[in-house]
């Protein structure tokens, strides 16, 4: 499920989930670098946590480079825990995983 959020004329941000029960992926979600440390990562994800459970899931899980620290601090911050540590084609990746209750 596509989200976009548009600025100044164009799309500033984007993000795109999966939906499916139990487990919902968030498979992408970024931010135009002009458009950066505005609270815009905090929105889309919470919107995609919104609409993982409208989709009656259970959790939320991605996947992140372990050297990208900016969205590793977004993720853990909105309640992301590291489920698990993998190597995937060379590049050291993290599983991460919210457990989605009622709210947050
Ligand atoms: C990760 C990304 C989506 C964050 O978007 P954003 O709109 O800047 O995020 P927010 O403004 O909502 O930031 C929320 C919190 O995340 C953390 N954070 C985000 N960018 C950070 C940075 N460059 N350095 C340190 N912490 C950062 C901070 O805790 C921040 O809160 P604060 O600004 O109050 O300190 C954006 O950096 C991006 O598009 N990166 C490139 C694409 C990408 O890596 N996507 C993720 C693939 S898994």
């Amino acid at each position: 499920m596509p989200r976009v959020v548009r600025g100044g004329g164009t799309v500033v941000g984007a993000s795109v989930l999966l939906p499916a029960a139990p487990i919902s992926s968030l498979a992408s979600i970024a931010v135009h670098p002009a458009w950066r440390r505005r609270g815009l990562g905090v929105a889309l994800l919470d919107d995609a946590i919104e609409l993982a459970r409208h989709a009656s899931s259970r959790w939320l899980s991605l996947t992140v480079d372990r050297d990208h620290g900016p969205a590793r601090r977004l993720y853990r911050r909105q309640g992301f825990g590291t489920a698990l540590r993998r190597s995937e084609n060379g590049l050291a990746r993290i599983e991460m995983l919210r457990r989605l209750g009622r709210r947050a």
